[in-house]
C-alpha cells in the first residue's frame, strides 16, 4: 500500500512540481543532477516558519550575494544581518552564519549526509535535519512539515488532535517514505499539500490520493488535522519612538542585545509596558532623558498605529515622531545611537520597524506637500 501511494504522489510530482530557485527539477534529477548541499540547507533554513512566496527573494539575494558556503562563512555578521531583515525570526540569520563557518572552516565546506549529523549543527532540527538528508542527498529521512501533516492526517483520518498526533503521523510518514526519490517523494508531498491539499477547499478532484484517501471517503477532509485549541495570544499595546532633529538630517535607532526579540537587528527604540526581559523600555521620557533636552523637544506627532505578530504576543504600536532642535552626544556605553537618515537602510531593521519608517516617510511627503500648497 505505501509503495503504491509513493509511486503516485511520485508521477503527479513528474508532471505538476513547482518550479522554485532551489529545486532540481524531477527531470533534471533523472538526468543526473544533483541538488547543491548548501542551496538546499539556506532555503530550508528560510522556509522554517515561513512561506515560499516570501522566502524567493530573500534565497535569490543570498545566493547572489554569497554563492558558496566559503563566501557566506566570510561574510560579516552585519552583511548577514541586514540581507536577512524583514524575514523575521532572527536568531535563524546567526545561527545560519555559525553553521557556514563551521562546515567551512572544520568540514571542508561539505555538508554531511545523515539526519543525525546534520542535528548537530546550529540551527538545524528534526525537521530540517531530515529535510536536507532527503532532498541533498536522497536518504530516505521522514520529512514532517505543516503541509505533510494535513495530507497524512486526512488520508488515514488521524483523528488525535495536534500536537498530540505528531508522534503517530510520524509514525505514517516514516513507513510511507520510499528508499528511492526520497528527496522528490518530500517535495512531491510539500508540494501536494501546498497546492491541492489545502487547509481550506482542498482540491480533492485532482489529487493523486484521493482513492486512498480516508477523509475524502467521508467527506471530511476539511475538518484534518484536528487541532487542539490555542489560547489567543495576548495583546500587547505599547509605542514606537521615531526621534529626529528638526532638520531631518539624523535619526535615533538602537542596536538589540543578541538574544531576545529582535536579537542583534537594530531598531527605532520602543515601549511595551508587558515585556520586561529582554527589556523594552518602559516610558517615553526614559528613552527621551538620554538623548535629548526637554526644551530641546519641539514637536510629538503621531504618525500612525501597526500591528505586528510576536510568537507570543499580538503588538498594536502608536508611531510617535520626536522632533528635537539639538539631540545631545550619546554615550558610548548606550544602546542607542544617532545616524544620518540618508543611511538608515544600510542597518539591518525588522520588518516592524520598516513599517514604522514608511510612516515617516509618508508624513515627511504629506508636509513637503502640504508646506507647498498651504
Ligand atoms: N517548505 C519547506 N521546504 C520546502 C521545499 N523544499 N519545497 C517546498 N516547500 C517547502
Amino acid at each position: 500500500m505505501s509503495s503504491i501511494i509513493s509511486d503516485k504522489i511520485l508521477s503527479w510530482y513528474d508532471k505538476n512540481a513547482r518550479v522554485l530557485p532551489w529545486r532540481i527539477s524531477p527531470a533534471l534529477k533523472k538526468s543526473g543532477i544533483q541538488p547543491d548541499a548548501y542551496q538546499v540547507w539556506l532555503s530550508e533554513i528560510m522556509l522554517q516558519q515561513t512561506t515560499v512566496a516570501t522566502v524567493i527573494s530573500y534565497y535569490e539575494k543570498f545566493i547572489r550575494l554569497w554563492p558558496t558556503i566559503f563566501d557566506l562563512a566570510s561574510a560579516t555578521s552585519d552583511d548577514i544581518m541586514h540581507a536577512w531583515a524583514g524575514l523575521g525570526y532572527y536568531s535563524r540569520a546567526r545561527n545560519l552564519h555559525k553553521t557556514a563557518q563551521m562546515i567551512a572552516n572544520h568540514h571542508q565546506g561539505i555538508f554531511p549526509n545523515d539526519e543525525k549529523e546534520l542535528i548537530k549543527f546550529a540551527g538545524i532540527g528534526i525537521y530540517t535535519s531530515a529535510s536536507i538528508a532527503s532532498i541533498a542527498f536522497d536518504q530516505p529521512a521522514a520529512v514532517m512539515d505543516g503541509n505533510i501533516e494535513r495530507v497524512v492526517s486526512r488520508l488515514y483520518s488521524v483523528k488525535t488532535p495536534l500536537p498530540l498526533a505528531k508522534k503517530e503521523l510520524y509514525q505514517i510518514v516514516k513507513t510511507l517514505t520510499p528508499q528511492k526519490r526520497a528527496g522528490d517523494y518530500a517535495q512531491a508531498m510539500m508540494d501536494l499539500g501546498a497546492t491541492v491539499c489545502t487547509p481550506k477547499k482542498p482540491n480533492c478532484s485532482i489529487c493523486p490520493l484521493s482513492n486512498h484517501c480516508k477523509a475524502y471517503a467521508e467527506n471530511t477532509a476539511e475538518l484534518y488535522p484536528y487541532k487542539i485549541k490555542k489560547p489567543a495570544k495576548p495583546i500587547h499595546h505599547g509605542q514606537i519612538i521615531i526621534i529626529t532633529n528638526t532638520e531631518h538630517t539624523h535619526i535615533v535607532v538602537e542596536k538589540r542585545p543578541i538574544s531576545g526579540l529582535f536579537g542583534g537587528m537594530e531598531i527605532f527604540p520602543y515601549i511595551n509596558p508587558h515585556e520586561n526581559k529582554g527589556k523594552a523600555f518602559q516610558d517615553i521620557d526614559t528613552i527621551l532623558k538620554e538623548i535629548t533636552d526637554k526644551s530641546d523637544i519641539k514637536h510629538r506627532t503621531k504618525l500612525g498605529m501597526l500591528k505586528h505578530i510576536f510568537t507570543h504576543f499580538t503588538f498594536f504600536a502608536e508611531v510617535i515622531l520626536v522632533e528635537c532642535d539639538r539631540l545631545k552626544n550619546i554615550p558610548n556605553d548606550s544602546k542607542a545611537r544617532i545616524i544620518p537618515i540618508k543611511n538608515i537602510h544600510t542597518i539591518a531593521m525588522p520588518k516592524l520597524m520598516m513599517n514604522a519608517l514608511s510612516l515617516l516617510k509618508q508624513h515627511y511627503q504629506l508636509s513637503l506637500y502640504l508646506e507647498k500648497v498651504v
